[in-house]
């Protein structure tokens, strides 16, 4: 799972390292052997890993949930008012991933329960012939972030190792992310939405389909006509007949 591009690379050693830094101040220790501190200096390769080893060490989805714990990992802890972890079928073959909780998710401990969710909701009963509870969604950060601002690189870089093992447990057939953050953090693009939608890409051996976020075809509905090109195309990798 080390394709993290230098800068998020980066953002994941140092809130590994001060993690680290953190549990030997809470054990007391103030100053540090050399070695110690040689070897904390030389962390950023092993700590991608150990970042995602602490969730990676879960055996399943609520497992997961207990390690996350009540998280404070990044500031995004500060502003929150429950952590929005994900929810729906452990083993679904669909597997959305939005941007990050707003108001509505924040105060509800759900992802996508507010108006743009009710279009997702749409999406998957109306659109996709599911049910919400057939698929499982999830967000790219678990706590809001003020004002609705996209999640800082070292903030992803915490919560990342989560999303990853959500999806390695549940072990969908295609990921669906929706919008340009969600498609650009997985996808380790900074292309454009309009140019990552409508295509397929590979997430670690699993298809992905960014499409347009539910929030930005409130705004744009003349949009939805391409996210039902993109949903007929999961629907044919899926193997259901979409007219
Ligand atoms: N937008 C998102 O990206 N995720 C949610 O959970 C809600 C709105």
């Amino acid at each position: 799972m080390n394709t993290l591009d230098p800068r998020q690379r980066l953002a994941v050693a140092a809130t590994s390292l001060r993690s680290s830094l953190e549990q030997y101040q809470a054990a007391g220790i103030q100053v540090l052997p050399a070695a110690t501190r040689a070897a904390a200096a030389d962390a950023p390769d092993t700590e991608v890993a150990a970042g995602h080893g602490e969730a990676g060490a879960a055996v399943n989805l609520p497992r997961l949930r207990e390690i996350l714990g009540d998280c404070r990992r990044c500031r995004l802890s500060q502003g929150r008012t429950r952590i929005v972890y994900g929810v729906g079928n452990p083993d679904a073959d669909v597997l959305f991933v939005g941007e990050g909780p707003g108001r509505d998710e924040d105060l509800q401990g759900e992802p996508f329960v507010g108006r743009a969710g009710q279009l997702l909701t749409d999406i998957i009963t109306k659109g996709m012939k599911l049910r919400r509870e057939d698929v499982y969604i999830a967000n790219v950060v678990k706590c809001r972030p003020p004002q609705n601002r996209d999640p800082e690189p070292d903030e992803v870089a915490s919560c990342e190792p989560f999303l990853i093992r959500q999806i390695e447990l549940v072990k969908p057939r295609v990921i669906i992310a929706l919008g340009k953050f969600a498609a650009q953090t997985l996808v380790r693009s900074a292309a454009p939405i309009s140019r990552l939608r409508g295509q397929w890409h590979d997430y670690h051996g699993i298809r992905l389909m960014p499409t347009f976020h539910p929030a930005y075809l409130l705004r744009n509905p003349g949009d939805k006509r391409l996210v039902w090109e993109d949903i007929k195309s999961v629907l044919r990798e899926l193997g259901t007949v979409a007219e």
